[in-house]
């Protein structure tokens, strides 16, 4: 006999957090599509404030209260994998408990992502704690990628659960259900009313909605409040000294040991001859050291800082940097359009304002 288990929305939300997370997972390691990412984390946000609602107020299977949340039952179903003694309608006790696994552990992984992006990308709705709590971005977006990681040992655990259950009791067709509602089980079908039926269309529309507005220019659930900095008209020497050979390197991506280093030594210059006289030279130090890695509160700074504690004099030679741009081909940064790796310009058109978004970043086409 023919059960309907799982209604349209509850198949709707399943189809739709899965893609979301596929998408979400996909390009995390992208810099420049961070806040595609962020557009679909919030999304995904959405998705689970649903489902949990839905574990209240939806139809029977769906209920939490449904949920066979027995660790004995569990156990027992475990032990009895391949030859069940009791059939479920909704859930499993296995899959029971990876449900509930999946839905805590989602919204702790949205969670801590809206802080780390926050926190470590000064965007987003937590933008405002970048300034008090930017020593602790790493330890957010640590927290981030770990909770990810159990989210993926969870899906995974699902995943094999089904194909366990494909192998072993094909006929009550549970992959079957999550695209046609149907179980080949005994049991009392579920039918939604007028009211589960508005709460699911508002939430699920909600969670495409609010990755559209996410990803509209200026939308305070993507925006930056890191602003540009004029440094022509606000350190005009440091600008028409230290921009006239190479790109302006804004003061806060070297710690203040190595501009001390830099300051002390220009006439031997990376091969140049940049010496300025004394009053010029104390100026120039004096800004580039107030405004150093030290004192800032932007990603890179944090992670150059923590990375080359001062060794290093040139931004390219400090871990971090090397980290960042590994993955660039060695031809390009030797191309017509480029020229030197020191050339950040080229690739990241706003540094001289003291920006390096993500989103800005951009490799020059026709390189090579
Ligand atoms: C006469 C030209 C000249 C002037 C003026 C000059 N530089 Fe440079 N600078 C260079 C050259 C050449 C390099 C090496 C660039 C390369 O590796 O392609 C360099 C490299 C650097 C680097 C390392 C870039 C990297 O690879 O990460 C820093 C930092 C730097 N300069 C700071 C300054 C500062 C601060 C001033 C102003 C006081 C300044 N420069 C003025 C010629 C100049
Ligand atoms: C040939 C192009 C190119 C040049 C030249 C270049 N970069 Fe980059 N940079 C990139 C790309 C691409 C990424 C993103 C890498 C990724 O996705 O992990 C990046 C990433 C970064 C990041 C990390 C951004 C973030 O938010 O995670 C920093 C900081 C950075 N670059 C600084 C610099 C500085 C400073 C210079 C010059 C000394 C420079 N880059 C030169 C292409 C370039």
């Amino acid at each position: 006999m023919k059960t309907y288990v799982w209604s349209l929305p509850t198949r709707v939300f399943h189809w739709m957090l899965a893609l979301f997370i596929f998408i979400t997972y996909i390009i995390s390691e992208e810099e420049n599509l961070l806040d595609i990412h962020a557009a679909f984390g919030y999304g995904i946000g959405i998705l689970i404030v649903f489902r949990i609602i839905w574990g209240f107020i939806g139809p029977r299977y769906s209920k939490f209260s449904d949920f066979p949340l027995n660790l004995k039952e569990a156990v027992e179903f475990g032990l009895n994998i391949f030859n069940p003694k009791k059939e479920y309608a909704g859930h499993n006790p296995a899959a029971s408990f990876v449900m509930i696994g999946i839905i805590i552990v989602t919204l702790l992984v949205v969670i801590s992502g809206v802080l780390a992006y926050g926190i470590q990308d000064a965007k987003g709705v937590f933008a405002f704690l970048n300034s008090s709590l930017f020593r602790e971005m790493k330890l957010f977006k640590e927290i981030h990628e770990i909770l990810t990681t159990l989210l993926l040992f969870l899906i995974g655990s699902h995943i094999a659960g089904v194909v366990i259950d494909r192998i072993f009791h094909k006929e009550n067709g549970v992959l079957e259900s999550i695209f046609k509602g149907y179980k080949n089980i005994d049991a009392t079908s579920i039918k939604l009313n007028i009211f589960q039926k508005m709460v699911a269309t508002l939430f699920l529309s909600a969670s495409i909605l609010i990755i559209v507005w996410a990803l509209k220019n200026g939308s305070p659930l993507t925006k930056q409040s890191n602003q540009e900095y004029d440094y022509e008209s606000r350190a005009p020497l440091f600008y028409e000294e230290c921009a006239s050979c190479h790109t302006l390197y804004p003061p806060f991506l070297l710690p203040k040991k190595s501009w001390v280093k830099i300051m002390n030594n220009l006439e031997n210059h990376f091969g140049d001859d940049a010496s300025l006289n004394k009053d010029t030279n104390s100026k120039i130090t004096d800004f580039l050291t107030k405004n150093s890695a030290e004192y800032s509160t932007k990603e890179a700074a944090f992670y150059i800082l923590d990375s080359t504690k001062g060794r290093q004099i040139a931004i390219t030679k400090t871990p971090y940097w090397i980290k960042k741009h590994k993955n660039i081909d060695k031809n390009i940064f030797k191309s017509k359009k480029v020229i030197s790796k020191a050339n950040c310009k080229a690739c990241h058109s706003k540094i001289e304002k003291g920006l390096i978004e993500d989103n800005q970043i951009k490799i020059p086409e026709d390189v090579i």
